[in-house]
């Protein structure tokens, strides 16, 4: 198969959840330049238009559809919308996540519940109603957005609940792979390493952050988030057809030494 008919999106339909910034952005312009029509979920609706209109203007259909991903009723709503607009739902990049710094000493029961409420269990939540669809069809794949620190721990940068949550993505990842693997649904992840976004202001736009990312990355640089796309596509796409239950790290070398 040619490479432009093994990666294409063609026809397709998928689901990027946080698309209103940051990497949710590319991953959603990504997969439209792959032919997909996207359908835009997160809680910023201005945000969504603003980003559909751009996806529109590449010439892909885009949907914004505001969605708190915590709030099973709003997943469902999301899917059944899709499903209702496009008739097909064929891959789900779970993407929506936060974070919060602080000495795992002074964090409080609050933050690391909502912590992991929205990085493990809303990406449940969407996996489940998507996946519903995807078994229904007998095909779809699912990308989950882990971090490097689902695989490591930082220390320097005190982030306790939010590495707890990513370890528990990667692993996620491993068991809805494990159960839909023989009807149809691939389920994998990627872990990036730092990336400018929403999530990294201070460490990818200061010069003192911009130095603690580069002494620690053997390519001593953060990543440019385009480069997270060439992952995307293989796992979107038929390209990736025989990959499940994995993660792909991509990070400039972070986690080798
Ligand atoms: N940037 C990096 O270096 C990096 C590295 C590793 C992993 N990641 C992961 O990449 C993903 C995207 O992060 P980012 O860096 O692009 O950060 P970001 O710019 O802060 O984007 C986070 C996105 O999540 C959405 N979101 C948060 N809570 C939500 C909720 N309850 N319901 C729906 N959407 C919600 C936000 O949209 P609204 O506020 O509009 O709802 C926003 O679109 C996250 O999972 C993050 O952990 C990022």
């Amino acid at each position: 198969m040619k490479p432009e008919t093994l990666f294409s999106l063609k026809d397709r339909v998928a689901v990027i959840t946080g698309a209103s910034s940051g990497l949710g952005v590319t991953f959603a312009k990504g997969l439209a330049e792959a032919g997909a029509a996207v359908v835009l979920a997160a809680r910023r609706k201005e945000r969504l238009e603003s980003v559909a209109a751009q996806i529109e203007e590449l010439g892909s259909a885009a949907l914004p559809v505001e969605c708190d991903v915590t709030r099973e009723e709003d997943v469902d709503r999301l899917v059944q919308t899709t499903v209702n607009r496009f008739g097909r739902l064929d891959v789900l990049v779970n993407n929506a996540g936060i974070a919060v710094v602080v000495p795992a000493e002074n964090e409080t029961p609050a933050d690391f519940r909502r912590v992991l409420e929205v990085n493990v269990t809303a990406g449940f939540l969407c996996a489940r109603s998507c996946g519903r669809v995807m078994l229904e069809a007998g095909r779809g794949s699912i990308i989950n957005i882990a971090s490097i620190m689902g695989v490591v721990g930082v220390g320097a940068l005190p982030q306790l609940s939010y590495n707890t949550s990513k370890g528990a993505v990667v692993n996620m990842t491993r068991e809805l792979a494990a159960q839909w693997a023989k009807r149809g649904i691939r389920v994998n992840a990627i872990a990036p390493g730092f990336f400018p976004s929403e999530m990294t202001v201070g460490l990818t736009d200061t010069e003192e952050g911009l130095r603690f990312v580069r002494r620690r990355t053997p390519m001593r640089r953060a990543g440019r988030p385009e480069e997270l796309v060439g992952a995307l596509l293989l796992l979107a796409s038929d390209a990736g057809s025989y990959i499940t239950g994995q993660t792909i790290i991509v990070d400039g070398g972070w986690t080798c030494v």
